[in-house]
């Protein structure tokens, strides 16, 4: 059996070749997932295999994705154009355990990656899977880190990216991003859910491969953060895996990749996952805690300074609820103050992180203050974006210059202004003196 994209909707299971291009099943318009016949091969070979390639120089035994091939085996490795994405780190933050009610937090660091978020670790497979198919012209629309990562790759590749992303409402530094690597840019006057809504109309007509996470191949790439994550733990499943939500794409994927890693016998165990969204963009959260599952009602004007999770129609809602539901795990929702000190707090670990991937941190210390995360719990915190994503967002905290989206104050309770001296000898020695 080839590899194929099924449909998930339990009514339909329709089935299409992975060589054509399907984002929404043609005959319900559920949404599609990879799957693919697993080699029958003892757990420990796998293991062994992954584990050797770290030392290898060949470039895609050196991607933290394309290391782990044939768990991602829809057919384009050898189309893969590689910046060596993946290969993050496992961070201990002492001070933001403390913070979160917990012993002991670890994150795994998505913002190491070349373009600075988890992108990158899906779009080199969608990348792959374009070339596959000859396309050349890839779009995204995007709240910034999706567009800076098919900048990347797509130029990389030699393709032709074309970006929608929302006027005036990303981080600075993404921007900056799609500019340098090279990709037509257009700022539209609409937010993320409508400039979605309109490119998923246009992109036949203007012969667009669509590279957002919708993209079945997208998800398949980011299933590798969580088994590498396993792979640097030598394969002991944390309690807890904790990430934001935002169009709900990674948790879609995370859950995925620990079922398959359990069809596989790589574990025996599947962590919870607690997806954390902003409150002003929290259509997930309120899916989760209402009785009726089988409906999400979108938020029509989502806000948050988190840009990268402002989003009020998440597209993978159905896939993350299935995951989160058979994980047995929650969702959970926080302030932009909440948000703001969590990342000051993990900025003080000497690690950092941008707006979007601190709602962890604030998520967890609301779930061990609510006893549903143990304070000894095994809990891994994906910190999704790099800290200078968003620099403008850090200057206006610790300055307590910064508002939330209704213009109310964000107290700079972990704030740490600069200080404007003199080029004076004596008053700066008497300064630092204090
Ligand atoms: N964190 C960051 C830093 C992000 O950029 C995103 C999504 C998320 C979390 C949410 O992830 O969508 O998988 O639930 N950014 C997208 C973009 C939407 O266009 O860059 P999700």
């Amino acid at each position: 059996m080839p590899a194929e994209l099924v449909c998930i909707a339990e009514s339909c299971r329709a089935r299409f070749p992975v060589t054509e291009i399907v984002y929404n099943c043609p005959r319900c318009g559920g949404l599609v997932e990879a799957v693919y016949p697993r080699q029958e091969c003892p757990p420990d070979h796998w293991k062994a295999l992954w584990r050797n390639r770290r030392t290898s120089n060949a470039a895609l035994d050196q991607s933290g994705v394309w290391r782990y091939r044939e768990f991602i085996a829809f057919g384009s490795e050898a189309h893969a154009v590689t910046l060596r994405e993946g290969n993050t780190p496992l961070l201990e933050g002492r001070g933001a355990a403390g913070y979160g009610g917990l012993d002991r937090l670890v994150f795994k660091h998505q913002g190491f990656n070349p373009t600075g978020s988890f992108k990158d670790n899906g779009m080199t497979c969608a990348v792959a899977q374009a070339r596959r198919l000859g396309l050349r012209r890839v779009g995204c629309v995007s709240t910034g880190n999706t567009s800076a990562s098919m900048a990347a790759y797509a130029s990389a590749a030699g393709l032709d990216p074309v970006i929608f992303i929302p006027n005036g409402n990303i981080a600075y530094g993404k921007l900056a991003q799609a500019l340098e690597y090279g990709a037509r840019t257009l700022q539209v006057e609409a937010n993320f859910d409508q400039i979605l809504a309109l490119v998923r109309r246009l992109a036949d007509r203007l012969g667009i491969y669509l590279l957002n996470s919708i993209n079945p191949f997208r998800i398949e790439g980011q299933k590798t953060i969580m088994l590498e994550m396993m792979d640097q733990r030598e394969w002991r499943a944390p309690d807890w895996v904790v990430v934001p939500g935002g169009n709900l794409g990674n948790t879609s994927a995370f859950g995925k990749a620990f079922r398959e890693m359990r069809e596989w016998g790589l574990i025996d165990r599947t962590p919870r996952l607690a997806v954390i969204q902003a409150e002003g963009a929290s259509p997930f959260y309120e899916l989760f805690r209402s009785a009726d599952h089988s409906r999400l009602v979108a938020n029509p004007h989502p806000e948050t300074l988190a840009t990268a999770i402002k989003i009020g129609d998440p597209v993978s809602w159905p896939k993350a609820l299935h995951e989160v539901l058979s994980s047995n795990g929650t969702v959970e929702r926080v302030t932009e103050q909440e948000i703001a000190d969590a990342k000051a707090v993990i900025g003080r670990c000497g690690i950092g992180c941008e707006p979007a991937s601190a709602a962890t941190l604030a998520g967890i210390r609301k779930l061990t203050a609510a006893g549903t995360i143990k304070r000894d719990a095994d809990v891994v915190a994906v910190l999704t974006g790099n800290v200078l994503k968003d620099p403008d967002y850090i200057h206006r905290y610790h300055t307590g210059t910064l508002e939330d989206p209704a213009g109310r104050p964000i107290r700079s309770t972990y704030g740490n202004a600069p200080e404007v001296v003199p080029a004076d000898d004596e008053r700066i020695a008497e300064l630092l003196a204090k």
